[in-house]
């Protein structure tokens, strides 16, 4: 198979701006986080249609706790109903559904859900779709960190790498938030040394294809140098 340096293995999100897309509206911001998951299926078919092996989004962050409860709660129920209805469909297209974070704190029902997408789609090679939920880099560092500790192994890059949550997976060729903060919010510290970077003002419920394009043709034309000279 021809190798595309053009193309990212592995692309990465931080879907901000929700909250404010419903505020213009009048709206509550629940409403926001309703048309914010609707958008995940749009982007994660154009990523995978175009080749690329890898989605990893932020869904729920290890600070989102602080929220009011009644968000915090809503953004629970969402990532259940996503989950039951999304892994038989994921599965039907060959993608491998993976939750990436700290699970043990969330209820049963929504720990089987996870089992189950896990079972139903582990095998599965037409792409790799990460949600991040309750997810923290540097949470995930620590735990990596005290792993390999306790299984007495030395820390070299490569075990490293292999304790997070992404073991096996490339490291995100490119790294894109919208919602127009610039800042990383906790997300994928260790694993975005080398990445490229978009911050875009686009509120997330507003984030097309087209500018998806827009990156990959950017991305497509950037020299990646990696510290040396060209
Ligand atoms: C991102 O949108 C979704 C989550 C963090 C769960 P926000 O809810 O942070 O939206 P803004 O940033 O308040 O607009
Ligand atoms: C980052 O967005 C987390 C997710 C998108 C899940 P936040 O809205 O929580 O980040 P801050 O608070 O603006 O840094
Ligand atoms: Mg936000």
């Amino acid at each position: 198979m021809k190798s595309d340096k053009a193309l990212p293995r592995h692309i990465a999100i931080i879907m901000d701006g929700n909250g404010r897309w419903a505020k213009r509206r009048m709206m509550p911001r629940g409403f926001g986080h309703r048309e914010g998951v609707k958008v995940i299926d749009r982007i994660a078919d154009a990523v995978f249609s175009r080749g690329i092996g890898c989605l990893t989004l932020f869904a729920f962050s290890t600070e989102n706790w602080k929220r009011p409860e009644e968000e915090v709660d809503g953004l629970l129920d969402l990532f259940k109903k996503y989950l039951r209805k999304k892994t038989p469909l994921l599965a039907e297209k060959g993608i491998r559904l993976n939750v990436l974070g700290d699970t043990s704190v969330l209820d049963a029902e929504t720990l089987a859900l996870i089992s189950d997408a896990y079972e139903k789609t582990h095998g599965l090679r037409a792409g790799t779709l990460n949600i991040c939920f309750n997810y923290g880099g540097r949470a995930e560092i620590v735990r990596a960190a005290a792993k390999l500790a306790g299984e007495g192994r030395e820390i070299t890059e490569q075990s490293f790498s292999d304790a997070l949550y992404t073991a096996g997976m490339p490291d995100p060729d490119i790294l894109i938030r919208t919602g127009g903060e610039h800042r990383i919010s906790n997300f994928l510290l260790y694993q975005t040394a080398y990445s490229e970077i978009y911050f875009t003002g686009t509120l997330w419920p507003d984030f097309t294809e087209k500018e998806l394009d827009e990156i990959l043709a950017d991305f497509a034309a950037t020299d990646r140098r990696y510290g040396k000279v060209k």
